[in-house]
């Protein structure tokens, strides 16, 4: 329902006219009887109901932890917030907003905004956002939810049942992310920076909501293991959020520097070795994507060419994150002081907040900020052409040193060879001892031991049985890898954890992978994939639901 009210004594025709891109929403057009003159305001007063599209999710009580009531959130990114609000759905717009939320007794809303009250008396939430932002970082969510301290300017928030957990999972560390970010990047912004759990059905690690990173359950490992997916969204605050891709065919410019920025902090407080380790689980989800979709595929280009009509969501894949990672590290070594670059993406933010920008901008940022290069011409070197990094697809052409993560690394994949030899050797396996390994050099040994998958008859079996750590692990990072290694071995006796582990989530980079499998694997392998489909379907993400709908060769809906 829409209903228009100018301000300004206008006999204006209107219409409603459909755009191409129209799997939802459209474009409203205004034609104005007159041009408005320079500096000329005018304010559009809109009133509209909405409720079910893409962007706004509903959820029963059986899809929430708690299972007692009702729940609502609503995602932005990429273009879903024209389903939610009306308004330019376009990273190239940035605004302020304010929005009063009433909501039932019992419930709370929270909104990514610097401030916000409660009027009791009629359960009235208030939220402003005060500082400029793009409309896909406008995000609302409604239920049982109840927050916990956990840092000078962070609360954790959730339902009842789940906040113990989220506050022991982050008491005490946020705040030492947001301090290293602010010395590398400059000021935070945004206030506060508060943490949401969301229902399982949640499609993302984490959402970099302004102020509230919306992040998945899985995040509660119980021993901080999954911070990175923190560490991510929190270097959003500079990257994305303070300056922001000017279109989604530049997405890499959101990404890649936040992945940078991500393990900026994370060397300062973890050290290299542990962030090269990251880094590299990293570069094989890369290797993985390029592997599946061939390296010349149009979308393993950094900047990508989205038609009008087309979902930036269908172009997500790693591509912007590790090649856009690679190209920054690049950029660096360029430079070659790791504190010189650290001041160059600090002038940068400030050069650009607040802003939407194209690569152009950043890389002649770049070049100008350094005239020595400039001079040089380091953008035109054969072979890594910034023109190259950007417009050919295909692995990249510099990749950064991860040898610091050797030490962490090697045994890892010592073991994952032994593992993979057609006699196994156990009295050296028995060698090893696992069991002070971090969650990431299980997850390189495990995408170590994937990539030789199938193993020798019987190895999967052995192997599961003597790390119950890794084939009962609660972990989702080794929960999703364990299963790939069950799929592409045909294990069928642990088709079960698949099934179990696609009930208990339905994060997008943990669903789509095991479908794919399932799908390219054996007749009980497909078999298990559209029952677990079948099941789990209502409980996804529309856009999920629609993704592994093209996997199984159905037909998604709306389409
Ligand atoms: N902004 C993204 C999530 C996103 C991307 C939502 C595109 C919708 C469209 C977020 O910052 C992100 O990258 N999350 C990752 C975290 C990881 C790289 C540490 C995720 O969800 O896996
Ligand atoms: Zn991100």
């Amino acid at each position: 329902m829409l209903n228009l009210n100018l301000k300004k004594a206008y006999d204006w025709p209107l219409r409603v006219q459909s755009r191409p891109f129209a799997r939802y929403g459209s474009a409203l057009h205004l034609a104005l009887p007159e041009p408005l003159r320079a500096g000329e305001r005018l304010a559009l007063e809109v009133s509209y109901s909405t409720g079910d599209g893409p962007g706004v999710c509903w959820l029963t009580p059986e899809q929430t932890a708690g299972k007692q009531k009702p729940y609502m959130y609503t995602q932005g990114q990429a273009v879903l917030n024209r389903s939610f609000f009306p308004g330019f759905d376009t990273p190239a717009v940035k605004s302020t907003y304010s929005a009063t939320i009433k909501v039932p007794e019992g419930f709370t809303a929270m909104m990514s905004a610097t401030t916000w009250e409660k009027q009791e008396k009629d359960n009235t939430f208030i939220f402003k956002m005060s500082q400029p932002i793009p409309s896909y970082l406008i995000a609302l969510v409604i239920g049982d939810i109840v927050s916990a301290e956990v840092g000078p300017r962070s609360h954790v928030w959730a339902e009842p049942c789940l906040i113990e957990a989220a506050k022991k999972e982050y008491d005490g560390v946020i705040e030492e992310f947001l301090v290293v970010g602010e010395k590398l990047f400059g000021p935070y912004v945004w206030g506060r920076y508060d943490i949401l759990f969301m229902p399982p059905s949640f499609p993302f690690g984490g959402m970099e909501n302004p102020c509230i990173t919306f992040v998945t359950p899985c995040l509660l490992a119980g021993d901080r293991s999954l911070v990175d997916v923190i560490i991510h969204e929190i270097s959003h605050s500079w990257f994305g959020n303070l300056v922001t891709n000017a279109n989604w065919g530049e997405f890499w410019l959101n990404e890649g520097f936040t992945m940078y920025a991500q393990r900026r902090i994370s060397t300062v407080v973890f050290g290299a070795a542990y962030t090269c380790l990251e880094a590299t689980t990293g570069r094989a989800l890369l290797r993985q994507h390029m592997d599946n979709t061939g390296e010349d595929h149009p979308l393993n280009k950094l900047r990508v060419k989205i038609e009008p009509g087309v979902d930036p969501d269908d172009t997500y894949n790693e591509t912007p994150y590790e090649k856009g990672y690679c190209f920054v590290s690049y950029l660096a070594h360029l430079v070659g002081d790791q504190s010189k670059f650290d001041t160059f993406l600090q002038a940068y933010v400030n050069q650009f907040k607040f802003q939407s920008i194209m690569a152009d901008d950043a890389l002649n940022f770049f070049l100008e900020y350094f005239p020595d290069l400039k001079k040089k011409g380091v953008d035109s070197i054969p072979g890594f052409e910034f023109d190259r990094w950007l417009n050919t697809p295909g692995w990249p052409p510099y990749l950064p040193d991860l040898s610091p993560g050797d030490v962490l690394m090697k045994p890892a994949e010592d073991l994952a060879e032994l593992w993979a030899a057609s006699s196994l050797d156990m009295e050296a396996v028995k060698a090893v001892d696992i069991s002070a390994w971090k969650t990431y050099q299980l997850v390189h040994f495990l995408d170590k031991v994937l990539q030789k998958s199938p193993l020798p008859d019987g190895n999967v079996d052995q192997l599961s049985e003597k790390y119950p750590k890794i084939s009962q692990a609660q972990n989702a990072e080794l929960r999703l890898r364990w299963c790939q290694i069950v799929l592409k071995n045909n294990h069928e006796a642990e088709y079960g954890k698949v099934k179990d582990f696609l009930h208990s989530q339905g994060k997008q980079k943990y669903t789509l992978p095991l479908y794919r499998s399932m799908w390219s694997g054996s007749e009980s392998a497909r078999v298990l994939a559209t029952e677990t489909f079948s099941a789990t379907a209502p409980q996804l993400h529309v856009n999920v639901q629609n993704y592994v709908k093209k996997i199984l060769g159905l037909e998604p809906a709306g389409s």
